[in-house]
């Protein structure tokens, strides 16, 4: 996997950023297991709550062509320092992948990379619909 080219398509991607009221644009690019990428940026909403980030925007898009496992993602947020996904962004990332690179980026040559389950452990993930110790409730 080219890390370079990842972290350039979320900068690229995140030009779009639609941010009127934070100002503050993010990019992503998710590399799927068919081996293609997809991008997307921010979007906000007049009513806060229905924004969507960069990371689901990618994701949402890959999946609904079809794509179902992630191998990793490059997320561009400030320049300066880096911004990590958000926790609503981490779930996401649960259900469509076990082992995962995440990269957080503020330029191709600043970057840091994590797993799943370092941004976040304990987690609920659908494996755990499938524990038989609730007795099926
Ligand atoms: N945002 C993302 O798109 N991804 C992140 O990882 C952090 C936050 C967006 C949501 C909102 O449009 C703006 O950044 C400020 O919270």
């Amino acid at each position: 996997m080219d890390k370079k080219e990842l972290i350039n398509m979320a900068i690229e991607a995140r030009k779009n950023a639609y941010v009127p009221y934070s100002n503050f644009p993010v990019g992503a690019a998710v590399l799927m297991d068919s081996g293609k990428i997809y991008t997307g940026c921010n979007v906000e909403s007049a009513s806060y709550g229905a924004t969507n980030c960069a990371e689901r925007t990618a994701i949402f898009k890959a999946v609904s062509e079809g794509e179902r496992k992630i191998l990793a993602i490059a997320i561009v947020g400030d320049l300066n320092s880096i911004t990590f996904p958000c926790g609503i962004c981490r779930q996401v990332f649960l259900e469509f992948a076990r082992e995962m690179k995440i990269i957080v980026a503020t330029s191709e040559t600043n970057y840091k990379e994590y797993t799943l389950d370092e941004i976040i452990p304990f987690s609920f993930a659908p494996s755990d619909l499938n524990d038989s110790s609730n007795g099926g409730k």
